[in-house]
């Protein structure tokens, strides 16, 4: 984690602050690309995960848009209530876990209420790099919708469509006309609440696009954790235990007095990931590959859990 000062807090939309942070020297940060995003440490020991929503040319800033959201686990709640300008904070290294496919021919960008912020960093890095592609902001209504200024004096203006779900039916988002045709090339990005992503996704299968030419940004993944009791061995000390329905095997490993590092706890980041040694996992992370998960030798502690009665962890 490095330490990093907000230059600057705006208000953007209802319950959306944008925040510019910097170095303390005002020196470069550490590059990133598009779809990246950082840890920020939003109170002492609390880590959340927010995108990087500027230009990635851009070395003196990491730009983030946060949504106040009273119904998550307190994070952005800590960050409109206390990230003021001049304070600082710590962040961690760029991570990109929902890059651009460089290979791409044309790019549609989908962004759903604050799921616009990584697409804003993907419109910058694709105008920069001469790509075609079309940037969809949907948004519930203006009042909610932050960045909208700096959408219409962008370079890229001219390929950002803006829709807005309380407003005519001609200007909302139409899988008939936003959506070209299927085509080797044409990549889609989404990122927004669950639901609107979901939307977007079954949407752009139903009308032929192969899975590996849609990309989904998960930070708001929501952990299922029902499916029954397992019990978790660790093999270096030998140490039981039995992990309930409604419990994490971190928060289960606590029990007995095994602390595992945890940052996203959501499945995303790969934090918590831990070797296999018997037993199958029941993989409910966004972060491995089908490939990775079909191995069944890793899992992430956060959030998966077990199809055998027993894992053995390497632990
Ligand atoms: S803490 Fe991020 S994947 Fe488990």
């Amino acid at each position: 984690m490095m330490n990093v000062v907000i230059s600057k807090r705006e208000i953007q939309a209802d319950g959306i602050v944008v925040l510019d942070l910097v170095a303390e020297d005002r020196s470069p940060l550490p590059a990133f690309e598009a779809g990246a995003h950082v840890d920020v440490e939003v109170a002492p020991g609390v880590v959340r995960q927010y995108s990087l929503c500027g230009d990635p040319a851009d070395t003196q800033r990491y730009r983030l848009g946060i949504l106040r959201d009273p119904a998550s686990r307190g994070g952005s709640v800590a960050v409109h209530d206390g990230f003021v300008e001049g304070r600082v904070v710590q962040v961690g290294p760029p991570r990109n876990l929902f890059p651009l496919d460089p290979s791409a021919r044309k790019t549609i960008l989908v962004g759903g209420g604050i799921g616009i912020t990584p697409m804003l960093a993907m419109a910058h890095s694709l105008h920069a790099a001469g790509k075609d592609f079309v940037l969809h902001y949907c948004s519930r209504e203006r009042s909610k919708a932050a960045f909208l200024q700096e959408l219409q004096e962008a370079p890229f203006a001219d390929r950002v469509e803006i829709h807005f779900d309380n407003e005519d039916e001609a200007q909302k988002f139409s899988f008939d006309r936003d959506l070209p045709q299927p085509e080797a090339g044409v990549h889609v990005y989404v990122c927004g609440p669950g639901g609107f992503m979901s939307w977007i996704h079954d949407g752009a299968l139903q009308r032929g696009y192969p899975a590996d030419q849609l990309h989904q940004e998960f930070f708001s993944a929501e952990i299922d954790t029902s499916g029954g009791t397992f019990e978790v061995v660790l093999s270096g000390s030998g140490k039981k235990v039995v992990v309930e329905e409604g419990q994490s095997i971190v928060q289960a490993l606590v029990t007995v007095g095994v602390k595992i590092t945890v940052s996203c706890e959501q499945g995303v980041c790969g934090t918590c990931l831990c070797t296999v040694l018997d037993g199958e996992p029941d993989h409910r992370d966004v972060y491995l590959t089908d490939e990775e998960k079909a191995d069944n030798d890793q899992i992430l502690l956060c959030c998966s859990r077990a199809k055998s009665p027993t894992l053995v962890l390497d632990l």
